[in-house]
């Protein structure tokens, strides 16, 4: 128990701040500002309302500007040790947790759970009880806590020991794992996995799908219900109308308009090409594999479309310290490369994949995307099928993978797939390219309300709320 108490009524914790800082070789420090639904919230909230947010120092700019008291009001970044943050988010968050919820394990050779993997999880615990230190120091008496994700699960139990005058609050941005998968985990891990979230008063998800799948892994791992009276909730996280459709007309998101049209070009009619897009991390279980190959089938089975359609897909670098992201960036590159020599000519590139990451050129391509691609493996949500709908100059049909949490929302209006159906899915993006003008530009309609029906703000006011009542 700590018997002193800090000032904040809010806090949120999560591994990733709102704010990020560059050191250059002048020694100078500079912020970059992050998006997302919780910076929206928070906003949401106003500056006295005594919030802050508790995060990870994640490179040598924000160690440093840890070391020289540089920050920003409402934010507290903690230095944990490299090696102990490297073990708690490169090996644990995201090579296990990430893992087992998105189910992407390759077995038979994976997963391994030995020595090595009982240093990390140590690694990890360490790592989880810096930030219920830094929260339990912080909060004022009965202050709301919300904790994110897959980070930090036993930040809950941990701070409720520090702390019991408390309301804390647990969000899950991922999926769920179903308690067959779930249990790949050693018996003792699921156990702490649950318990430690099961030390808030409310633990939430994006769907009832994950909140249903983690009520199983509770009843299939520690018994039938659930031991602390937890209250589980959902809270499905919708895009930023407003923002979205301000920041998409800047002249700098016009003039990657303009390029990228050039380079999408025209069929030999003279008609302008369609242009199916997807917009990820270059992430495993967003599938972008299977997507390019679901394109070259539609190529091969569909000669009609060579030279009228382009796939433009953007895949941005993603956790690149782990060999396995490299390797899958390798790949998608590599089967990009093969479809564009087999089938490009010279005036036209069948796949236009850029790996660099670059908003304004985002938002440019959902505007003029005929055909937005969301296949992923799993996913806890998808934005970019909340997003496009939203932002569309001319409306875009999209083709959703229905193990996304946006299937739940946006099924109804999007072409559905299984996502290991590549040949389903080259199916689905003919009958996408051949959907009548009137019926997509009804569905993208239905597809944006449908979308935007929970904003961020109220997404986070709601949490709030709920942990009130
Ligand atoms: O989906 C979970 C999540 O934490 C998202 O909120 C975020 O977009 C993504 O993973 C990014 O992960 P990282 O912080 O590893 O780049």
């Amino acid at each position: 128990m700590v018997s002193t108490r800090g000032t904040h009524n809010i806090l949120v914790a999560s591994n990733r701040g709102p704010v990020s800082y560059t050191l250059d070789e002048t020694g100078t420090l500079t912020a970059k500002r992050g998006g997302g639904g919780l910076v929206s919230g928070l906003s949401a909230i106003g500056p006295d309302a005594g919030a802050l947010w508790v995060c990870s120092a994640l490179g040598d700019g924000d160690r440093e500007a840890v070391r020289r008291g540089v920050g920003e009001d409402g934010v507290r970044m903690l230095d944990i040790d490299a090696d102990t943050h490297a073990a708690a988010y490169n090996d644990i968050a995201n090579s296990v947790l990430w893992f087992v919820n998105h189910l992407l394990y390759q077995t038979p050779l994976e997963p391994v759970f030995d020595k090595e993997f009982r240093r990390q999880w140590a690694a990890y615990e360490t790592y989880n009880h810096a930030f219920a230190e830094a929260l339990a120091e912080e909060a004022a008496e009965g202050a709301a806590v919300l904790v994110q994700d897959y980070h930090l699960v036993l930040v809950p139990r941990m701070l409720r020991e520090l702390r019991p005058d408390l309301r804390i609050g647990h969000f899950s941005h991922t999926p769920w794992a179903p308690p067959d998968y779930f249990r790949l985990l050693p018996d003792d891990i699921a156990a702490k996995v649950l318990g430690g979230i099961l030390g808030a008063d409310r633990a939430a998800f994006l769907t009832q799908r994950w909140a249903d799948a983690f009520t199983d892994c509770c009843h299939a791992v520690l018994g039938p219900g659930i031991p602390s009276g937890t209250r589980i909730g959902v809270h499905g996280l919708g895009a930023d109308a407003d923002f979205l459709r301000e920041r998409s007309h800047r002249p700098d998101v016009d003039e990657r308009l303009a390029v990228l049209r050039e380079q999408i070009g025209t069929a030999p009619d003279g008609s302008a090409r369609k242009a199916i897009v997807r917009v990820d991390r270059t992430e495993l279980s967003k599938n972008i594999v299977r997507g390019l190959l679901a394109f070259r089938e539609l190529l091969e089975e569909r000669p009609e479309w060579r030279e009228r359609a382009v796939h433009v897909a953007f895949a941005y670098p993603s956790r690149q310290d782990l060999a396995v992201y490299r390797d899958y960036t390798a790949e998608v590159q590599r089967v990009a490369d093969e479809i564009n020599s087999q089938y490009g000519t010279p005036g036209w590139t069948p796949v236009l994949l850029n790996l660099k990451d670059d908003f304004a050129r985002s938002l440019a391509s959902y505007r003029l995307a005929d055909v937005a691609l969301v296949n992923p493996i799993r996913d806890g949500m998808n934005l970019v099928a909340k997003e496009v709908p939203v932002v569309s100059d001319d409306g875009c049909v999209l083709v959703l993978s229905r193990e996304a949490g946006a299937y739940e929302e946006l099924g109804e209006d999007a072409i559905v797939v299984n996502p290991y159906d590549v040949s389903g899915t080259a199916r689905a993006l003919h009958e996408a390219l051949t959907m009548p003008v009137g019926e997509r530009a009804e569905r993208t309609k239905r597809l944006a309300v449908a979308a935007t029906a929970l904003p961020p703000a109220q997404w986070f006011l709601d949490q709030l709320q709920a942990l009130d009542s």
